[in-house]
């Protein structure tokens, strides 16, 4: 099986899923593809030898540019699933449809708490008890299609919105390799 990974900055998510599939027999992370010449996870692509792809966004006049070039590329090999692993951008509903049930991303909340950017400075601002993460199929709204998985993480009274983010990721690291291994044997 294979799996193209979508990631717009950092890459620590993208980092840990390749990691987590190196010694695979079964799965590989077959293509990095980035909307962002500049993001740190390309520097991590190359380290680890995964191939990628930059689609600049700013290169294009408008965003259904981009997208259509996206898509255009994204049909041209074949691949099991799509993971979504910190993607700035929202998929038009064309590809989410051409693609569906084959799209998942990873969220820094509880949903539905907390959608879109900032959801753990937010949870944290607001003096929640409680955050977490969540794993969800992509459908076409933003952060609304249907639950994989979700695991909570409690807010300590000692906690900055640091020592919480860091919290929250190794989680995400932990997690998101597992859960797109349970998804694509499901897909069978
Ligand atoms: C993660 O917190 C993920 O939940 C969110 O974006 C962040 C990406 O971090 N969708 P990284 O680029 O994987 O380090």
């Amino acid at each position: 099986k294979e799996i193209i990974i979508l990631a717009s900055g950092n890459g620590s998510n993208f980092e840990s899923i390749c990691v987590y599939f190196s010694k695979s027999k079964s799965i590989r992370v077959k293509q990095l593809i980035t909307d962002n010449k500049d993001a740190f996870v390309i520097q991590r692509a190359k380290k680890l030898n995964v191939d990628y792809k930059i689609i600049d966004y700013h290169c294009f006049n408008n965003k259904s540019e981009y997208n259509h070039t996206l898509f255009e590329h994204l049909k041209s090999f074949n691949f099991d699933l799509i993971v979504l692993a910190g993607y700035m951008r929202i998929l038009p509903d064309y590809i989410v449809n051409y693609y569906k049930g084959k799209i998942i991303n990873i969220h820094p909340s509880l949903l539905p708490n907390y959608k879109g950017i900032n959801a753990i400075a937010r949870a944290f601002e607001n003096k929640e008890k409680y955050t977490g993460i969540t794993i969800h199929y992509v459908d076409e709204g933003v952060d609304t299609g249907k639950i994989i998985f979700q695991k909570k993480v409690r807010i300590k009274k000692s906690d900055t919105i640091e020592s919480l983010e860091k919290r929250i990721h190794k989680i995400e690291h932990k997690t998101y390799p597992k859960i797109i291994k349970r998804v694509l044997a499901k897909n069978n």
